[in-house]
């Protein structure tokens, strides 16, 4: 793995665990620390021993607080585009991944910490999470993809209620508007939690779970269409050799063995 200095990274079993560790600034998301995420995550792609991919942030108080605020406080007109555009990159990395990503949030899920979470494939939360978008409080807006995640995944009038007033919300309501997938009482159980979802997702054919990630995407490019984009994909998993070993699996009635080709 690339080295980093924010990040701590481990690969256990198949699974690659990111923690975002600059504790004492509640894991603020720096430039560095961002160019880091990208350098991982073009790492993922291509390293076969990693199959899914866990994110949280160091410590029990805070995910990520947010992008790094002295770094926004120095932001000018020229170069305020290209910091957004930046993060929006990375996180786009995140997303289209074809490996299961999931954000475990302990604690502060704010600005670009949300929208991090958001770029994942799913969020487990600990009930200690609190998540908002509190840009305006800034005079700015959410840069890193927010306008758009947090519409998709909650709505728009919640979504406009949440940016508009920079409130935070607690774990209970993210689950109740659709933001976060489960919550557990901490941040071990909530590990687990993601572990195990990992660990069913591994004993699935590989491609086709790249196929769901593109074909979910698709639902978000308006230059798209979705339907064709999941037609196309569905063939090319007919092509691969774990569709003939799923498909003779199942009529063998034994469980099928995916080697992702
Ligand atoms: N960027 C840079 N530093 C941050 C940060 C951020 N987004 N969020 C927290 N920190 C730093 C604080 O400046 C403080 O550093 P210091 O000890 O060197 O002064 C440290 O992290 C601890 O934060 P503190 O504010 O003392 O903790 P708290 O428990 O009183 O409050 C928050 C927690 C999350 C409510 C508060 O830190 C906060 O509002 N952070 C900013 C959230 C935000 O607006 N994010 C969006 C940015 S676009």
């Amino acid at each position: 793995m690339a080295e980093t200095k924010n990040i701590l990274s481990e690969e256990k079993e198949g699974i690659l665990y990111l923690t975002v560790n600059r504790e004492s600034k509640l894991n603020a998301l720096n430039i560095d620390t961002l160019e880091e995420i990208r350098n991982i995550f073009n790492e993922v792609v291509d390293n076969k021993e990693i199959k899914g991919v866990i994110i949280t942030g160091s410590g029990e108080k805070s995910f990520i607080a947010g992008a790094d605020i002295s770094e926004i406080a120095e932001l000018n007109e020229l170069n305020a585009r290209k910091f957004a555009e930046n993060g929006q990159e990375v996180f786009s990395l995140i997303e289209n991944c074809h490996k299961p990503v999931i954000a475990v949030v302990n604690g502060f899920a704010l600005g670009g910490g949300c929208e991090l979470a958001m770029a994942c494939h799913m969020r487990v939360a600990v009930a200690n999470a609190k998540f908002g978008q509190p840009e305006v409080n800034l005079g700015i807006i959410p840069g890193y993809g927010g306008t758009q995640r947090l519409t998709y995944l909650i709505g728009r009038g919640k979504a406009n209620e949440l940016m508009m007033t920079g409130d935070m919300i607690g774990a209970e309501e993210a689950k109740r508007l659709g933001l976060v997938n489960h919550i557990l009482a901490t941040k071990e159980e909530a590990i687990g939690q993601a572990e195990d979802i990992l660990k069913k997702i591994m004993t699935k054919a590989p491609l086709a779970i790249g196929m769901i990630v593109d074909c979910v995407n698709s639902v978000y490019n308006r230059e798209e269409n979705g339907y064709q984009t999941e037609a196309n994909s569905f063939a090319r998993c007919v092509k691969s050799g774990d569709y003939k070993e799923g498909t003779s699996a199942f009529l063998e009635k034994r469980k099928p063995i995916f080697k992702g080709e």
